[in-house]
């Protein structure tokens, strides 16, 4: 079976960009041009995805309102003939693309998040993407995925390497190596502290999950931080089916902190087609 569907988890507080989300999701902020939620979604039509699952929670309305039609907008645009932009704000949602919208009441995790959409998804693989993790690949970081999905049939974790004193960031996972860029998880554990740490692979924001992991999140009890974690919801999957780890070819940018959303910001700008060249000149008279 394809995968069809992608959830995107967009209910979380963002505490870590205050006061920046207080009143606005962190998913809307923009990096150079484009919200990253935009980014997350456009992977994801990259990888032949059309059904688009967002859960969200209070403050998201921003999110629906960008996913829909701008009527007025559109009729002013055209009215100047300004055709370019136009294509700029039609493009956001291609006429193919659907937009599902289910809220989570409570952030009580990302694993709590996923089961929201669980209805909509039904009995099929799906994707979940956290948009805050702004991934640049090519080809797109979940094309990969999904081109591996489709070899292997079974569910794969975004993994990098990541630095020994940042294991407690991040899922971690350990196993046996399949090939070059596949690992075969025996082992998956939140936040480790950098001493219990199984690795150093750390898993990103994108993930293809069988639809087993429905039953195994809402069979966990509350886990790291009191949240009902995705993690433990894949460590109980894994041990009823195969679960791969699998190192993307790419970079991500961990836009949930103001480092990482500022390196993106920087980085994308360098390579943005019109605005490139002269913000690398601007650079170098500011650069220290
Ligand atoms: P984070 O761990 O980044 O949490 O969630 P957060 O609340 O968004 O941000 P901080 O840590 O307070 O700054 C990872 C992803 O899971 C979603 C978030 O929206 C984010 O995309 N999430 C998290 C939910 O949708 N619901 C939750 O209950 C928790």
């Amino acid at each position: 079976m394809a995968v069809n569907k992608a959830i995107f988890p967009v209910a979380g507080l963002g505490t870590r960009f205050l006061p920046a989300t207080k009143a606005q999701p962190k998913e809307m902020l923009p990096v150079v041009d484009k919200p990253l939620i935009q980014y997350a979604v456009e992977e994801a039509y990259a990888a032949g995805i059309r059904e688009m699952i967002f859960v969200t929670g209070r403050h998201k309305r921003p999110i629906e309102d960008h996913f829909d039609m701008t009527f007025e907008l559109e009729v002013a645009l055209e009215k100047a003939s300004k055709h370019e932009l136009l294509d700029v704000v039609r493009s956001v949602k291609p006429d193919d693309m659907e937009c599902i919208y289910v809220r989570q009441a409570q952030a009580l995790g990302l694993g709590h998040a996923v089961l929201c959409a669980q209805r909509l998804v039904g009995n099929e693989p799906f994707a979940v993407l956290l948009a805050d993790d702004l991934m640049v690949g090519k080809p797109p970081v979940l094309r990969q995925m999904v081109d591996q999905f489709d070899e292997w049939r079974v569910s794969l974790l975004a993994v990098q390497e990541v630095p020994a004193e940042q294991t407690s960031r991040y899922g971690i996972v350990a196993g046996t190596q399949v090939n070059e860029n596949l690992m075969d998880v025996s082992r998956i554990v939140e936040k480790p502290a950098p001493a219990d740490a199984p690795s150093r692979l750390g898993v990103a924001g994108r993930y293809i999950l069988t639809p087993g992991v429905f039953h195994e999140i809402a069979a966990q009890a509350r886990g790291v931080g009191g949240e009902i974690q995705l993690t433990d919801g894949i460590a109980g999957l894994l041990r009823r089916e195969k679960v791969f780890a699998y190192r993307y070819d790419g970079k991500r940018y961990d836009c949930g902190s103001k480092e990482g959303f500022l390196q993106a910001n920087v980085e994308l700008a360098l390579t943005h087609p019109h605005l490139g060249p002269g913000f690398r000149e601007y650079l170098k008279t500011v650069a220290v």
